[in-house]
């Protein structure tokens, strides 16, 4: 990362290097905005910045994995009328992440008017469903508490994260990935009430399983805009309900959803909130599960989860489910699902640390004949967010 530094902005002396996770979900899929538990683990693979304070108000943003935008420039006096950054196609960049978390920083914490130079490196696929944009958007507000004292916790980082992400992106996402980016840590995944933000860190010990995670390369599409479509049938959803007792979908239990789920005459709106309150069941199964060490049952709610996304929450593709279907056929794999917000992305699953070899390449195989993509294969190794230097 220095010797990145000191490529794009002449010498790289006095500049510090920090690393945020990626995450991968388990279990606990688009409830996180209905009061759901959530079950995530961090990864170690991430994002990487080396910065340097200036002595001017500029900021200048680079990263390596978008180097045709080049170096973009910012005025810290400026940031007032800061709006989030698109080409000429209308496709947002990169550093708009950046730029909403600088923004809620400076209005709500800290106002500091010394900017900085920045080189961005990462190592997480984009548009993959393992949360680049909350890994630098994380990144980005733990180094200004870092660099310019700002007196925030790790988890209102995640909370200003989250919010630059809804105002000034317009993503309406809920707080799991910035949760997990802010708070994971090695050897376990984290359980999070996202009604109450209360968490629990959980050991992720599968004995002689692994968490393996396939890239489908299959682009998201349309992800923002159906992404805050599901939201909003959620909300509708609980407003036919109209039940005070339930602040959220996933107040209710599976059995009281039922009792009232035919108030819910459309039944897209109605599958959509049924997912919502089953998954978060799910949710509690699997960490008890993994607890007693029944991987089964483990991989049986993956599936259903998997089914459950495709069925009633139609967040699927047919390249997922295809790799779905493929995994249920070899022996060693415990299960399998989309993860993340869906539409393309990646897939998580749990097999056998001894099937994997053989799995990577009948998979990779089955699925280049059928789509033409390079299924990229990843064995899970967890990370957590890190000040590399002294
Ligand atoms: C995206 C969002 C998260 C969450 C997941 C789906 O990753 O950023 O808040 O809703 O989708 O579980």
């Amino acid at each position: 990362m220095k010797d990145l530094f000191c490529k794009i902005f002449g010498d790289n002396k006095d500049a510090l290097v920090f690393f945020a996770p990626g995450r991968v979900n388990l279990i606990g899929e688009h409830i996180d905005y209905n009061g759901g538990e959530v079950f995530p683990v961090s990864l170690s693979i991430g994002t990487y910045a080396a910065i340097r304070k200036r002595e001017d108000s500029i900021i200048q943003f680079y990263s390596e994995n978008f180097s045709e935008n080049g170096i973009i420039k910012a005025d810290l006096k400026d940031y007032k009328n800061w709006e989030k950054l698109t080409d000429d196609n209308g496709k947002l960049i990169w550093c708009s992440y950046c730029m909403g978390v600088i923004k809620e920083i400076i209005e709500n914490y800290k106002a500091f008017d010394k900017g900085f130079d920045v080189v961005y490196k990462g190592n997480i696929p984009n548009s993959s469903g393992l949360s680049s944009s909350a890994s630098i958007e994380v990144l980005t507000a733990y180094f200004l508490k870092e660099m310019y004292d700002v007196d925030i916790s790790m988890i209102d980082i995640a909370k200003v994260s989250m919010k630059a992400e809804n105002d000034f992106i317009g993503m309406k996402c809920g707080i799991m990935d910035q949760f997990i980016i802010a708070v994971g840590k090695e050897n376990c995944g984290v359980l999070l009430n996202t009604q109450t933000l209360k968490y629990e860190y959980v050991p992720i010990d599968l004995g002689d399983n692994s968490i393996v995670i396939i890239n489908s390369k299959k682009k998201r599409n349309l992800s923002g805009s159906e992404y805050n479509t599901r939201r909003s049938q959620c909300e509708e959803a609980l407003k036919i309900i109209n039940n005070p007792a339930y602040e959220c979908l996933c107040d209710m239990t599976v059995t009281e959803f039922e009792k009232v789920a035919a108030v819910i005459s459309e039944k897209t709106i109605q599958n959509r909130a049924r997912h919502a309150v089953y998954e978060n069941k799910r949710t509690k199964d699997m960490v008890k599960a993994l607890a007693d060490k029944n991987y089964e049952l483990c991989g049986k709610l993956l599936y259903e989860s998997h089914y459950s996304l495709k069925d009633l929450y139609e967040v699927s593709c047919e390249e997922i489910d295809f790799l779905v279907e493929e995994s249920k056929k070899i022996d060693g794999v415990i299960g399998a699902r989309i993860t993340g917000a869906g539409f393309g992305g990646c897939m998580v699953s749990i097999m056998k640390n001894d099937v994997i070899e053989d799995y990577t390449e009948i998979i990779g195989k089955a699925y280049k004949d059928k789509f033409n993509l390079d299924a990229e294969f990843y064995k899970v190794d967890i990370g957590s967010i890190k000040k590399l230097t002294v």
